[in-house]
């Protein structure tokens, strides 16, 4: 990302480094709006972009590289501030709260007290800018320093520049930050907008927003009318223009939602394609960033990988499959199926059309085929349920055959109970087990069979009506 300064009209491009201001720099966060535009039940903060929340994105591009950060909640805040602390990574972290949503200047307002004797710089984002990368504010707060600013402000020009605050200026140096609504036609005319991101001088700011005023189209207190006001005092405001539209893109309802979550599920794309992963079809795979998978693997398309999974390398997944907190081992292969919260160890073929549920443990190079259903069950190494079945509460041995249409009746209508297969055995096609039951080792089930009974090592079962064959009737 660029930025530049255009205090003056040319711009400078800033190269990256670590900012020694950094850890006496704190930052305010604004989240106690209620996001009206969402339309929503949930806070607009928490909603999610590829499975985090919006404000836990923003918070987590600060929180461990300046001072405090200070979380302004307001609407719905019992519920924000829990979806924030729940996780228990944030250590530091200081909720204020805005009682009524008088507006983002308002907002700040509240953290004054937190910040009584705090003579330092303090960062502000709006709570809804989730794409922000920490290297963007790491440049804004080393512009604010070096330009000895009071308020330091990043920009960008946008073609379509609608519903953002635009900045005003005079021989190019900024005099005020218009919001759309308060906009007349020339005003709008200006393609240069307020993308939400400042540096303040903490006490100049906090002085600033007890002149601002409510008397403007949404009768709010704007945090940005701060600008206007240090512009009349001749104090010095610095706009630092950023060419990363894509990052600095504020969320306020649910198609700007799904645009900022495509922006992100592309660059997750990217990152894994340049690690060493092949994504055959980019736009229609999704992928969580709390995904790791590892070189080699392909990702085929239509495929879904959410949450804490593991994919090992010379995996091929998909196409159309759906894997949430599991862990896949080597080389092993899954077509149109379902997985989540199971354990595939290596060189395993799941699918097409099979249903992997949690705690479910499957061996090395075992074979899961097309509509067979592994609940909550251990199934060993080379060992086949390659057609229609149903295991449950189960502990498959290895190199166990389980033939077509398998079945473990696991459930009485109260409790689940449990099914052992020894290792080698051969379960006929079309076998129910009712559980709890045991068979040993290398036993032999005839096709048919409901098993009802323990079945010692080497025997063989056979539970069904013995055929009988009579004359046909005209
Ligand atoms: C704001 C800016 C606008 C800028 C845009 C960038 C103002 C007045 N306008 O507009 O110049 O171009 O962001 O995305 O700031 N909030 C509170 N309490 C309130 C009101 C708002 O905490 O009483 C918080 C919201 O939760 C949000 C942030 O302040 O995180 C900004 O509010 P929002 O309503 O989204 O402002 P925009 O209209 O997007
Ligand atoms: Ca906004």
């Amino acid at each position: 990302m660029n930025i530049s300064t255009s205090e003056h009209v040319n711009a400078v491009n800033v190269p990256t480094q670590e900012n020694v201001f950094m850890k006496d720099t704190n930052v305010i966060i604004l989240a106690a709006g209620e996001g009206t535009r969402f339309k929503s039940d949930t806070p607009k903060v928490l909603h999610k972009i590829s499975g985090k929340t919006i404000v836990e994105r923003v918070i987590d591009t600060v929180i461990n590289d300046f001072g405090e950060t200070i979380v302004v909640v307001g609407y719905r805040s019992a519920e924000v501030k829990k979806a924030i602390t729940e996780s228990g990574k944030y250590k530091n972290i200081v909720f204020v709260e805005q009682k009524r949503q008088l507006g983002s200047g308002d907002a700040v307002k509240q953290a004054e007290k937190k910040l009584k004797n705090f003579n330092g710089n303090v960062i502000v984002i709006s709570g809804d800018i989730p794409l922000l990368k920490k290297e963007t504010i790491g440049k804004l707060l080393d512009i604010h320093e070096k330009e000895k600013a009071v308020c330091t402000v990043l920009t960008c020009e946008f073609e379509n520049p609608e519903n953002y605050g635009r900045i005003v200026r005079n021989g190019g140096i900024v005099k005020s930050i218009i919001e759309e609504k308060d906009a007349n036609a020339e005003i709008k005319k200006i393609k240069e907008i307020n993308t939400g991101i400042y540096v303040f001088s903490a006490q100049e700011l906090f002085k600033a927003l007890k002149k601002i005023k409510s008397d403007n189209a949404k009768g709010e207190y704007y945090l940005t009318d701060v600008v206007l006001v240090f512009s009349s005092q001749n104090k010095k405001i610095v706009a630092c223009k950023t060419n990363s539209a894509e990052e600095i893109i504020g969320i306020n309802n649910r198609y700007e939602l799904s645009k900022a979550e495509n922006i992100l599920r592309k660059n997750i794309l990217k990152n894994l394609m340049f690690s060493g992963v092949s994504i055959s079809d980019p736009e229609t795979t999704y992928i969580d960033e709390t995904v790791v998978i590892e070189k080699d693997a392909t990702i085929l398309p239509s495929t879904i990988i959410k949450g804490k999974t593991k994919i090992e390398s010379g995996c091929v997944i998909g196409p159309f499959s759906y894997i949430e907190n599991s862990l896949v081992g080597r080389n092993v292969e899954i077509k149109a199926s379902f997985v989540y919260g199971a354990e595939i160890s290596k060189d395993v073929k799941i699918g097409p059309f099979s249903h992997i549920r949690p705690e479910s443990k499957i061996g090395p190079k075992a074979r899961i085929g097309n509509f067979s259903e592994i609940k909550k069950s251990s199934i060993g190494e080379n060992t086949k349920v390659s057609h229609l079945s149903y295991i449950g509460d189960s502990q498959l041995g290895k190199d166990i055959n389980i033939g077509a249409g398998t079945i473990t009746c696991n459930y009485d209508g109260k409790l689940k109970h449990k099914t052992e297969i020894g290792d080698g055995s051969f379960i006929g096609s079309n076998t129910n087990f009712v559980a709890p039951v045991k068979i040993g080792k290398g036993v032999l089930v005839a096709a048919g069979s409901t098993i009802t009974e323990d079945v010692p090592d080497k025997m063989l079962a056979i539970a069904r009506e013995r055929q009988i064959i009579k004359r046909r009737r005209k």
